[in-house]
């Protein structure tokens, strides 16, 4: 059996389905890039079926990425699966995933379908998959729920038509580790055909177990793991990718395999999705938090210092603690600066963007004198803000706020072509602010989470607010930079605004009929 772990990334699908995470084509760009840094194994790049939008972002990834596979998910029909094959047809390595609930509560309650027709449709999908690509994968959805000797017929077949990879998925998250690890031991051992496929999972977070479980199923002969960065994913989430490299790196004399990952770009992959989405990382997640490698007691410091290994079973600088480069500064140049725009994925998408991009450095330089890769990914994230693309722009902010005062706020919003000024009171300096907006926008919304993280270290960092909106079960995250953290909340609540306005709408492949 291989030695090599296969880590696939579901970052941009199934951590897209997470409500309030959706991204623009281009953050879904920066992401792929640096999911190619990390060397991840597979990009799992988007649903193409869901719309236009969604088939142009898989399309241009797969055009763009070169050192991974490109997937592109379907559902088990003739239109879905032949709209993945073309969105990957640039690319030089690409993979169709299609997929059907096998489950008796899926197959009843959401298919209305007899086992055998959902066997059929497999089959029928799978042989479409093969026109357009060599490489294709195969999940029964809600495996973890679904009866063995039903899935060893379906997989079985489904190899037959031509499946190389069986992704058996935990889509409630509802397994235990000893039982999905058993699972797939039978699976592997009952199918006939079973050598022919490489053996993968999906599992999701919802009892905590994402990660345990698909290391189960690893030291069962599962050799693909499908997860994301920051553990990101619909209701609790996938098994989170750094978790799952590191745990198989840290512990070689237990996994009989290892990944090809970067896992110095780890850091810098979590601090980008969640910039992009604006879902923060808590402070004690592994490998990932802040607090992941710092040691706050002074008996563990002393250790620390002394020996290393007391205390830390991982380096941090092996998973790209610090690795965030001092890149440019005050004196740095246009050239310097798009160099590195370039190397980061960034694209803005004209000279005069690049222009506009680079006046702004100059001033964020000047208040912060230095600036770090996270600086120059808010930037490329506020240069999406252009009156073409948003309904809303903040104009202006004046906010006042003084001991023993009721703070108040005056903004000035545009909305289309219109501007209005409006000035309020609230319970605090940032409750003024959004009720100002709020009186001029009239959203409805109701805010579901606010929070403030610095997007590098140091007291003159960016403020990178993220503000949750709701609307009728809609929901958005809004996010905005600044190193005023003020200016960054009313840039997060308009950033939401535009997001409700928009009214894009995607398609759930799991939920859709
Ligand atoms: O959770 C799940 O079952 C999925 C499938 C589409 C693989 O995301
Ligand atoms: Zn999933």
């Amino acid at each position: 059996m291989s030695d090599h772990l296969i880590i696939f990334d579901t970052t941009l699908r199934d951590g897209e389905q997470s409500p309030g995470a959706s991204m623009t084509n281009e953050e879904k760009m920066r992401i792929a890039k640096q999911l190619e840094r990390l060397k991840v194994d597979v990009i799992e790049a988007g649903f193409p079926a869901s719309s236009n939008g969604d088939f142009a972002a898989v399309k241009a990834i797969a055009n763009a990425i070169k050192e991974s596979t490109v997937c592109g998910l379907a559902r088990a029909n003739e239109s879905d699966v032949r709209r993945a094959g073309e969105a990957l047809k640039g690319a030089k390595s690409g993979r169709v995933h299609t997929f059907i609930a096998s489950s008796p509560i899926h197959m009843q309650m959401k298919l209305r379908m007899a086992p055998d027709q959902v066997l059929e449709q497999a089959v029928k999908a799978v042989k479409w998959a093969r026109e357009y690509a060599d490489d294709v994968e195969f999940s029964p959805e809600d495996a973890g729920r679904s009866e063995p000797d039903f899935l060893c017929r379906l997989i079985e077949a489904t190899i037959k038509a031509g499946a190389n990879t069986i992704n058996i998925p935990d889509t409630v998250g509802y397994t235990t580790p000893w039982q999905f690890g058993e699972l797939i031991a039978t699976l592997r051992s009952r199918i006939p055909n079973a050598d022919k496929a490489v053996w993968s999972v999906h599992c999701h977070n919802d009892l905590g177990m994402a990660v345990a479980n698909s290391l189960a199923a690893v030291m069962h002969g599962a050799r693909q793991v499908e997860c994301t960065i920051n553990g990101l994913g619909e209701r609790a989430g996938n098994a989170s990718l750094e978790e799952i490299v590191m745990a198989v790196k840290t512990r070689k004399d237990v996994f009989p395999c290892a990944s090809r990952i970067d896992t110095t770009q780890i850091v810098p992959a979590s601090k980008l999705v969640s910039g992009i989405t604006g879902f923060p990382v808590q402070p004690n997640k592994a490998i990932v938090g802040a607090n992941a490698f710092s040691h706050e007691s002074g008996i563990h410091q002393d250790g620390v210092l002394k020996h290393r290994e007391t205390y830390e079973i991982m380096r941090a600088e092996d998973v790209g603690w610090g690795a965030n480069k001092l890149v440019l500064g005050k004196l740095s140049g246009r050239n310097a600066f798009k160099t590195r725009l370039v190397e980061l994925g960034i694209d803005l998408g004209s000279e005069d963007a690049v222009n506009h991009a680079f006046a702004r450095f100059k001033e964020l330089a000047d208040k912060k004198g230095e600036i770090f890769d996270e600086d120059l990914h808010a930037l490329a994230s506020d240069e999406q803000v252009t009156p073409e693309r948003e309904h809303y722009r903040l104009i202006a902010l004046k906010v006042v706020s003084e001991t023993g005062e009721v703070p108040s706020a005056r903004v000035t919003l545009a909305a289309g072509e219109a501007e209005q000024t409006v000035q309020t009171r609230g319970d605090g300096p940032i409750d003024a602010t959004f009720r100002a907006i709020e009186l001029m926008a009239h959203s409805k919304a109701r805010m579901q989470l606010y929070s403030v993280n610095a997007i590098t270290t140091g007291t003159d960092a960016q403020g990178e607010v993220t503000v949750r909106l709701e609307v009728e079960g809609r929901i958005v995250n809004g996010l905005g930079s600044d190193t005023d953290i003020l200016v960054a909340s009313a840039k997060a609540y308009v950033n939401a605004l535009n997001k409700l306005h928009s009214r894009q709408q995607r398609l759930n492949p799991q939920l859709a009929a």
